[in-house]
């Protein structure tokens, strides 16, 4: 499955969620996850991110491999909303596209 890793917190950019055959992004106030029962492993959605956020779980990094199960959670909370239309990305999205170690600002 591929998974939305780090680099989404705070950017949210969004261009992920218009070409997913599926429909498995689940959106929440400033993170998206896939939902990995959904995902067809098609990678489609992988070079839309500007931030090279989304990567399969078999290439995952060492340091973001805790995203997996980041995912397969938040992918089932109630609050979190499947989302396959773009929008405007999060604000100051530029500024948090540099920033490293952003799970300490994920909202859920
Ligand atoms: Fe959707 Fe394909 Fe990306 Fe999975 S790999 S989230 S099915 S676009
Ligand atoms: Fe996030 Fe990248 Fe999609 S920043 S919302 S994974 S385009």
């Amino acid at each position: 499955t591929f998974v939305v890793t780090e680099a989404c917190i705070q950017c949210k950019y969004t261009d992920c969620v218009s070409v997913c055959p599926m429909d498995c992004f689940m959106e929440g106030p400033n993170y998206l996850v896939i939902n990995p029962d959904e995902c067809i492993d098609c990678s489609i959605c992988v070079p839309e991110c500007p931030v090279n956020a989304i990567v399969s779980d078999h290439e995952i990094a060492d340091d973001q491999k805790h995203f997996i199960d980041i995912n397969r959670e938040l992918s089932q909370n109630p609050g979190w909303k499947r989302i396959s239309r773009v929008k405007e990305p999060m604000p100051d999205h530029e500024r948090w596209a540099a920033v490293k170690d952003k799970l300490q600002y994920l909202q859920h």
